[in-house]
């Protein structure tokens, strides 16, 4: 199991506060998996095509199973990663997002703000989750079953070589 995990934040790129959030997404996910999970890590500004070009590699060159990024999923003019992944995806998977966003509404009332999404390049699954450490940890295990099927289906379609290659652009 090849995991990319990506951080988007300006603030953390550029050295002016330390990442938490990406050796966060390490900890649930080793935590809840069970597996044995090897990571690739990646730390960005808020850049969209910068982003587009990342996960694609993270799909296409590093054959990674499933990325998630965290970050950059808001309402500001620099949150750009749900858009910088449906650039790259060929199929969207909505309820994501939407489980996330129901799942912690009752307690966080801004979990709406949050516009993270996933889908699939090629037969890698790609998931956005909030930039808060403490939202990895609250959004992150309740995904679990429906990332362990959505990978099944993932590998199906690679064994028998029916899946369409790669997303979109770039
Ligand atoms: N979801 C959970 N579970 N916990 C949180 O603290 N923060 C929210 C939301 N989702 C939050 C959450 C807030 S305040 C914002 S602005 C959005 O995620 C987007 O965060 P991002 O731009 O860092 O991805």
């Amino acid at each position: 199991m090849k995991v990319g995990r990506v951080t988007l934040s300006d603030r953390a790129s550029a050295g002016r506060y330390e990442d938490l959030s990406g050796p966060e997404i390490e900890r649930v996910f080793r935590h809840c998996w069970g597996g044995e999970c090897r990571f690739i890590a990646r730390l960005l500004p808020d850049d969209e095509a910068a982003i587009a070009t990342a996960l694609c590699a993270l799909c296409d060159e590093d054959a990674c199973d499933l990325v998630i990024t965290t970050g950059g999923t808001g309402p500001s003019r620099r949150d750009v990663t749900p858009e910088a992944t449906r650039a790259v995806i060929s199929k969207e998977l909505p309820g994501f997002g939407e489980a996330m966003r129901m799942g912690s509404f009752a307690r966080v009332p801004t979990a709406i703000l949050s516009r993270a999404t996933a889908g699939v390049r090629g037969t890698t699954l790609l998931l956005n989750l909030p930039g808060n450490p403490k939202a990895i940890g609250e959004c992150l295990p309740p995904l679990i079953p429906a990332i362990r099927e959505a990978l099944r289906h993932l590998r199906d379609d690679a064994a028998s070589s029916a899946g369409p290659p790669g997303g979109g652009a770039p």
